[in-house]
């Protein structure tokens, strides 16, 4: 068989759909699927609970010379989940004290430099499947297959409410739309790596599409790129 391992890069705003996606396409093409924004959060995380203001540079350094982010294969979920200095923060990492600082401190150059280090050691032997803000166009920016993925505000209103709902996690519609807005708003004006469509990334909206729809649909663009002389 003539397959090439390659690297899918899968970038979006808050919510859309993008972790579904590249989890289930990992699943599908035996990709490693690796969720870029845990990164993030996880480092959040830690200044949160350590009371470290990341905007003072001293106790930003300690920070991030403190935290180590690793990741570990949970077969229950088969995903890989984040690890904060050895402990499993997957489910923490997504509380809403969290979601309402992380976009403020991923807006750093120095946190960026960090993660952007550890995803390229991570792709290096390609085979993976990453999602994130910024992996078509700074981290990944020769990925063989580049996904840009949309969806209307109020439909990401609506996924984000029921996945914490879920998750048994309480929080208003209200709640949840401000923080996405926000969110994007810090993202996309961000001077460090801003959210933006790599020119070679396709749009992939997905607002009609159900989950099995849109997998479909990007298994057969990887599928292409995977075997290149079909
Ligand atoms: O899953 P959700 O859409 O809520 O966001 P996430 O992927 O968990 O990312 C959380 C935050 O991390 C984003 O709002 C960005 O501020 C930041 N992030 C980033 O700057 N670059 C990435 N590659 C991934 C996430």
């Amino acid at each position: 068989m003539n397959e090439k391992k390659i690297i899918i890069a899968i970038d979006g705003f808050a919510s859309c759909g993008k972790s579904t996606l590249a989890r289930q396409l990992a699943e599908k093409l035996g990709y490693v699927y690796i969720d870029s924004g845990a990164i993030y959060r996880a480092l959040m995380l830690y200044f949160l609970k350590n009371n470290l203001d990341f905007n003072d540079p001293n106790a930003l350094q300690q920070g991030l010379s403190e935290a180590k982010i690793s990741f570990r294969f949970n077969p229950q979920t088969r995903t890989n989940e984040v690890c904060l200095n050895g402990r499993n923060v997957e489910s923490e990492i997504r509380d809403m004290r969290v979601s309402r600082k992380v976009s403020e401190l991923s807006k750093i150059k120095a946190v960026r430099q960090r993660v952007v280090e550890l995803l390229r050691e991570i792709g290096k032997d390609k085979g993976i499947v990453m999602d994130g803000r910024d992996i078509g166009t700074v981290v990944f920016p020769d990925a063989e297959l580049k996904l840009f993925v949309t969806a209307d505000f109020q439909e990401r209103i609506r996924r984000r409410y029921e996945e914490l709902k879920q998750k048994g996690v309480s929080v208003s519609r209200e709640e949840i739309a401000q923080n996405l807005r926000e969110r994007d708003e810090a993202d996309i004006h961000r001077k460090e790596s801003p959210l933006r469509k790599a020119p070679d990334a396709v749009e992939v909206d997905n607002t009609h599409l159900t989950p099995a729809q849109q997998l479909q649909l990007v298994y057969e663009m990887a599928w292409k790129k995977i075997h290149p002389l079909h």
